[in-house]
């Protein structure tokens, strides 16, 4: 059986260009796939990222580069605003699962995260243990930091390379993207971009990916975390968020449609 740990993506689950907007839909689909895959007898871990329920606010208040002085209490108040916001975005997450009678279970980073990039600190040892059809779920936040910063921005990508490298049995690590089939060759959209099948880690992307919402980095966070975790585990894959059947496909019969990142050091 496999145990999987998949990130949904902001940009796949809210439209990320209006503020507060959450893609029902896709969440729905998601779910479904979350309940065949554990109908099937494998576990999952959900991280999922913040979309427009957090780049927004946290790029007008500068919360990435933790605290400024001269703006520090409309800081410390948009802190606590885009913790409430992500908490909502995760009850939404939480209710789509619920509704195909999936148990699942909250674990916000606020709560149990220190510091940001793939070394924060703080334990992480509630997604160790694997009740049988409980669905864990955590995703990007804000945390505190150490003084001077106070807090930062801790992304979904980072959490899933300390999960993958920490919770032993993990089978498969997946970011499923809200806009592409895989990694591209250049941004989606443009009319020579091709799916990139087989991507070695350490090949350099061409092209200006990144998004000018996002604050923890777009495409290119996505891509360095995928290479770290392949440092120690074979499967690691983007994948169409759109079309999560994908997803089983690749546990069911060990491939699908997406990029497959591998290690070849
Ligand atoms: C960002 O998390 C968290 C906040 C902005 C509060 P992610 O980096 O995981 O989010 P997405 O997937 O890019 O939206």
């Amino acid at each position: 059986m496999a145990k999987i740990l998949m990130k949904w993506g902001g940009g796949l689950i809210t439209d990320k260009s209006k503020l507060m907007t959450p893609d029902i839909e896709k969440m729905k689909h998601l779910s479904q796939m979350v309940r065949d895959l554990s109908d099937l007898g494998h576990s999952i871990i959900i991280v999922h990222g913040a979309g427009s329920f957090g780049h927004m606010k946290a790029k007008k208040w500068r919360l990435k580069e933790g605290k400024i002085e001269s703006i520090e209490d409309s800081q410390f108040d948009a802190v606590c605003e885009v913790r409430k916001d992500m908490l909502r975005l995760n009850g939404l997450v939480r209710s789509e699962l619920e509704s195909f009678d999936l148990k699942t279970e909250s674990h916000p980073p606020s709560d149990w995260a220190n510091g940001t990039g793939p070394e924060f600190t703080g334990s992480i040892s509630e997604f160790m243990s694997q009740e049988k059809g409980l669905i864990k779920t955590t995703f990007g936040d804000v945390v505190d930091c150490e003084k001077p910063k106070e807090f930062g921005i801790l992304s979904g990508d980072d959490i899933m390379v300390r999960f993958s490298k920490e919770i032993e049995d993990i089978t498969h690590a997946i970011f499923l993207l809200g806009d592409a089939e895989g990694l591209l060759s250049s941004p989606p959209g443009n009319s020579d971009s091709k799916l990139i099948s087989l991507w070695k880690s350490g090949s350099v992307l061409t092209g200006d990916h990144d998004s000018r919402i996002d604050v923890t980095g777009g495409i290119k966070l996505k891509v360095s975390s995928a290479e770290k975790i392949s440092e120690f585990l074979s499967d690691v894959w983007m994948i169409d968020g759109r079309k999560p059947d994908r997803v089983i496909e690749l546990i069911e019969e060990g491939s699908t449609i997406g990029t497959k990142i591998v290690n070849e050091a």
